[in-house]
């Protein structure tokens, strides 16, 4: 039986909703204890950088997730740059600061292009790639003068790393790993990788790229260091570690960020398209007792999916459209919510990203909708079509 807090119109149709406040970390324990829950799973990053695993564990629950130490992995940039400075993991040259005219001076002597980063969590908007000293300078400025809050006390700016992306998941217990197949993010708003950046447009599952070579080397140059590092900082990392990589033209894997959580859209296609048994692994993982040699992550096929996003997205998003879902869902596909809500019997758009379709087979699923890009995939057509 699973149950969703707070869940979603999409979420309904599946589970129970549990309409009660995660921030709540009470009410969260007093719903589980009233619903006999066994294992909760938290997902996003802002209860688990706030310590709602802690919580529930500690009221003698079972939970799978990070703790509140580990997941500054994701709630803190200058924490995972620290540690993978530490460690010798391959990142992008950084700089960090508190200090806004520092900032500053060091963007104007620097070349062009940059990344300037609010530190804390941004709900993936706080990266910002700037073509010139111009908009980093005013990234920078925005970030010091509060766009973020509080995120954006300190600001990283990071040299431009050129190469492909590639999202890489690893289920682990803090020492023992299920690396997942790896999927990719099409971060762009629109179609051929232009506009703003978003929480991402598009994702698909597998990826070519992603040789055994790569993954060994990944594991070896990226994944145990730093599960190594943050046990030896005294935050053992548990539960679902996302490594955000460059991988350069010559097939050097470097860190982007990391996330302690699974991705969003990457999750809609790596659920799809992998054979592995998620609750008895979540279980495993809560329990002390995962042995990933049980659960063989191989894929058995390809998805793709594609975001529906709302009019104005990612700036300043449009709520309150009234979605109309078709009654009949072609086979292979499914249709995930996100920023969705019901109302008067209708379901409304809630947010900037609405809806997720997902295909699975060769084929992606096309939803009447707001904004969209038709061309995720668009790298691996283009392999496919040289082979
Ligand atoms: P982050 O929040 O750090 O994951 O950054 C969001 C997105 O910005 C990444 O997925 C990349 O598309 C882009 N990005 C971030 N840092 C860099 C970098 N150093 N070089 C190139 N692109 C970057
Ligand atoms: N797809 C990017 C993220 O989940 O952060």
């Amino acid at each position: 039986t699973v149950f969703c807090a707070p869940g979603n119109p999409g979420t309904a149709q599946i589970a129970t909703n549990l309409p009660l406040s995660i921030n709540d970390h009470r009410e969260v324990v007093s719903a589980m204890r009233e619903h006999s829950i066994d294992l909760a799973v938290v997902g996003p990053e802002t209860p688990l950088a706030v310590g709602l695993v802690d919580d529930i564990q500690a009221a003698g629950l079972r939970v799978f997730g990070p703790s509140k130490d580990a997941a500054q992995i994701e709630a803190s940039k200058a924490f995972a740059k620290n540690m993978m400075s530490q460690a010798g993991i391959p990142t992008a040259p950084t700089h960090t600061f508190t200090d806004r005219s520092a900032a500053l001076a060091y963007i104007k002597t620097h070349a062009e292009p940059l990344v300037v980063k609010a530190s804390g969590l941004a709900a993936g908007k706080g990266a910002v790639v700037c073509d010139t000293t111009a908009e980093a300078c005013t990234a920078a400025e925005e970030m010091f003068a509060g766009r973020f809050g509080d995120a954006g006390a300190t600001v990283l700016v990071e040299d431009f790393l050129v190469g492909e992306e590639l999202s890489v998941f690893v289920l682990t217990d803090g020492e023992r790993t299920l690396t997942l197949p790896p999927s990719q993010d099409h971060k762009r708003l629109l179609e051929n990788d232009q506009g703003p950046n978003t929480g991402g447009m598009g994702a698909y599952c597998p990826v070519s790229i992603a040789t055994d070579a790569l993954m060994e080397r990944v594991s070896r140059e990226v994944i145990e260091p730093t599960l190594r590092e943050m046990a030896n900082a005294g935050a053992p990392f548990r539960g679902v570690l996302y490594a955000g990589l460059m991988i350069a033209p010559d097939g050097a894997p470097s860190v982007v960020e990391f996330n302690c959580r699974f991705g969003d859209p990457e999750a809609q296609v790596l659920f799809p398209a992998c054979d592995v048994n998620w609750a008895e692994t979540f279980w495993d993982i809560a329990d002390g007792s995962f042995n990933p040699s049980r659960q063989a992550p191989h894929t058995t096929r390809t998805a793709v999916t594609t975001i529906l996003a709302s009019e104005g997205y990612p700036s300043s998003p449009q709520k309150g459209a009234v979605i109309t879902i078709p009654a009949e869902i072609p086979e292979n596909t499914l249709l995930f919510h996100a920023g969705t809500t019901s109302s008067d019997g209708n379901i409304v758009a809630s947010g900037g990203r609405v809806l997720a379709a997902t295909g699975t087979g060769k084929t992606v699923a096309e939803v009447d909708s707001k904004i969209f890009r038709r061309d995720i995939g668009w790298r691996e057509e283009n392999r496919m079509q040289q082979i």
